[in-house]
């Protein structure tokens, strides 16, 4: 499924009457089938993009459409279809275990039984799951949790994956079968992944396409090698680091 975005801004009201100006009239296209690499400094409005692209905040402007649907008429369609991990919060219910919450996402989303199990075997061999499945979310190390999350989220078997660091903090084993995990998902299954991460390696070893927001504001749009040959250099931390600094000094665009 492909994604567009058009003109979307998002303006956080503050107190005192204060306004924080998030996400500045974006526009862009993720084609079907893609693993895209979203990417900015902190605070740059990533993850605020990105709970505008699963409907949890209401744009100020601009839409979002995800295979033609949109919000306001097929809430319900786009959410059976889309699938999310937000690395700083769990999706699940923190006081019950693991398995619990993926049947309840099972029941939620009516996934068949025989779908179920074939997904549960498949990311118990991947994710390890069997270790911790019995025990609730509070009571599991960060790299358990995500690897939960990852598993809730896919579960229903979304059409789209968003996921907004799902790598943060994870030891570098865990990290490598966690890509190689969302490889074999896009893979196999087609899906869309839209990735947020401050991890270059992540970069590297999973998206061809990248899209940079800085201040709100779109940067650069293409793929990785196009970025490359701007720069003249394959060192994707170099170039990351020189767009940031750039970004700090002036409203740089690289086109
Ligand atoms: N709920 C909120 N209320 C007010 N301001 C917010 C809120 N959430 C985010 N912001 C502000 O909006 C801007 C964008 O935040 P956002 O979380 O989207 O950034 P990000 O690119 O995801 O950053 P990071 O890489 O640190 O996760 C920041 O200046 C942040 O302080
Ligand atoms: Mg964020």
């Amino acid at each position: 499924m492909s994604i567009e975005v058009n003109n979307l801004t998002k303006i956080y009201r503050l107190k005192r009457g204060q306004k924080k100006l998030a996400v500045d009239n974006i526009s862009f296209t993720i084609p079907d089938g893609e693993i895209v690499g979203f990417i900015g400094p902190n605070g740059a409005g990533k993850s605020t993009t990105i709970k505008m692209m699963t409907g949890i905040l209401v744009p100020d402007n601009g839409s979002v459409s995800i295979d033609g649907l949109n919000f306001k008429k097929n809430r319900k369609e786009i959410m059976l279809k889309t699938g999310v991990v937000f690395g700083q919060k769990s999706v699940l219910c923190w006081d019950i275990p693991v398995i619990d919450s993926l049947k309840l996402f099972r029941d939620m989303y009516r996934v068949p039984k025989d779908v179920f199990k074939e997904n549960m075997d498949a990311f118990s061999q991947i994710l390890g799951l069997d270790e911790f499945i019995n025990h609730p979310p509070r009571l599991l190390s960060l790299g358990q949790r995500m690897k939960a999350d990852l598993a809730a989220s896919l579960i229903y078997n979304p059409d789209i994956l968003f996921l907004d660091e799902p790598t943060i903090g994870i030891d570098v084993l865990s990290k490598e079968r966690i890509r190689q995990f969302i490889k074999n998902i896009n893979e196999d299954r087609h899906t869309t992944i839209i990735l947020t991460t401050h991890d270059v390696s992540d970069i590297e070893s999973l998206c061809e396409k990248m899209i940079i927001i800085d201040k709100g504001s779109l940067i650069y749009d293409g793929t990785l090698p196009q970025l490359k040959s701007i720069y003249k250099t394959t060192d994707l931390e170099e170039i990351i680091k020189k767009i940031y600094l750039a970004g700090e000094q002036r409203n740089a665009k690289i086109c």
